[in-house]
């Protein structure tokens, strides 16, 4: 039998995560601030993207060496012209399941046509059910009902459970904590509160910057009663509560506050086809090269074997202050 694939600290490869633009209709303080993102910044151009062709021919290979779980994300994946067809052949692939993360703007047009195409999931981005924080956060003029009647329309056909996440960023949303919170309470869609993260260099990210998870189940368990519950699965990122009263779960993510590196089994491929064993690596392998220059499927698993066993990382267990200023690859590129 083959040996199973591995990285130096014994963890498999099991999700895959593909981003398939590094545009974006948003331009979240966080991950796209406007100041680097804004006009005259220089996008992938569309031959420097995997087609769909190559996404899939490399996700198989991914499969084979034990990838479970594809996530399409971005930028935003639903501005990738008919995404449908690329969940479609995805969809086709044993023993994997495909989700997806996406700012929700464009779901109300596009759920549909994503969930006949095989999608059974969607993970939505939403920081505020205030405009004006709302904005604040992403620098658009999108309505936050917008986003909301993504979600909808994304349960309405069935992707669900809609999960929400928010990112919490001190001074700038943490008042919509609670309110979102009672919004979500009781509607079927789970939340989850996200650590504001050091990802790529451009955010400005200063640790008094985070909310931290203890802090975020604190302020609402205050008012709404939790209690903690068991993973779905080992490795999950988010810790589960759930209310005492019923009303479903939330989730909190404490990449900051409480890494977990040791159970990360994700891998990144970016729309360009460069691979990333880590959020925070600062270099990829490219992997387009080797599917445009008549690799094998042999010779792929062999390249991304090499790469995954070599792997290493564990950036948030390390970081630090002066971790924080090394040039990372942006989340928008790499995917969240
Ligand atoms: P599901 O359980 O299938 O919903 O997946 P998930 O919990 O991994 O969900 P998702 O991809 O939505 O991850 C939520 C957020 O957690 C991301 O947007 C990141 O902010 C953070 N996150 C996810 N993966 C990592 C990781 O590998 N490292 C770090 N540091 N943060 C991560
Ligand atoms: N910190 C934490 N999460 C982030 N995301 C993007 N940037 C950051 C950051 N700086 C994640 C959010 C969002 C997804 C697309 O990427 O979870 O929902
Ligand atoms: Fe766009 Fe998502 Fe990044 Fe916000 S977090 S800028 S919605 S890719
Ligand atoms: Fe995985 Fe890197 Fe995130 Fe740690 S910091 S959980 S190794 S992606």
């Amino acid at each position: 039998m083959a040996v199973p694939l591995q990285d130096t600290l014994g963890r498999p490869v099991r999700d895959l995560r593909i981003s398939v633009t590094d545009r974006c209709n948003f331009r979240c303080v966080y991950c796209m601030p406007k100041e680097i993102y804004g006009r005259g910044y220089q996008f992938l151009e569309r031959r420097q993207l995997l087609t769909f062709e190559e996404i899939e021919r490399l996700s198989r290979v991914f499969a084979s060496l034990g990838v479970e779980k594809i996530r399409l994300t971005g930028g935003e994946p639903l501005l990738r012209r008919e995404l449908e067809r690329l969940v479609e052949m995805l969809g086709g692939i044993p023993g994997v399941e495909l989700t997806l993360t996406t700012n929700g703007s464009l779901l109300p047009l596009k759920a549909r046509v994503l969930a006949d195409a095989g999608l059974r999931r969607v993970t939505v981005s939403l920081d505020s059910l205030d405009d004006q924080v709302f904005k604040a956060m992403n620098d658009v003029d999108v309505p936050v009902e917008r986003v909301l009647a993504g979600i909808e329309a994304a349960a309405a056909v069935g992707l669900s459970p809609v999960k929400v996440n928010m990112v919490v960023k001190r001074g700038v949303n943490e008042d919509s904590v609670l309110p979102m919170a009672r919004y979500f309470q009781g509607s079927g869609h789970i939340l989850r509160f996200i650590e504001y993260m050091d990802v790529g260099h451009t955010n400005g990210w200063r640790l008094d910057d985070v909310v931290s998870a203890a802090e975020i189940v604190a302020t609402i368990g205050s008012e709404l009663p939790l209690e903690p519950i068991e993973p779905n699965y080992a490795g999950e990122v988010a810790r589960r509560y759930r209310y005492r009263d019923g009303g479903g779960e939330i989730g909190v993510i404490a990449s900051v506050t409480e890494p977990f590196c040791g159970a990360c089994t994700r891998a990144r491929l970016s729309a360009e086809g460069r691979l990333y064993t880590c959020l925070f690596a600062t270099e990829g392998h490219d992997l387009r090269a080797l599917v445009r220059g008549g690799a094998s499927e042999s010779d792929l698993a062999e390249r991304i074997g090499r790469v995954w066993r070599a792997r290493g990382d564990r950036y948030s267990e390390l970081r630090s202050a002066e971790t924080a200023d090394l040039p990372k690859i942006e989340m928008s590129y790499i995917g969240g």
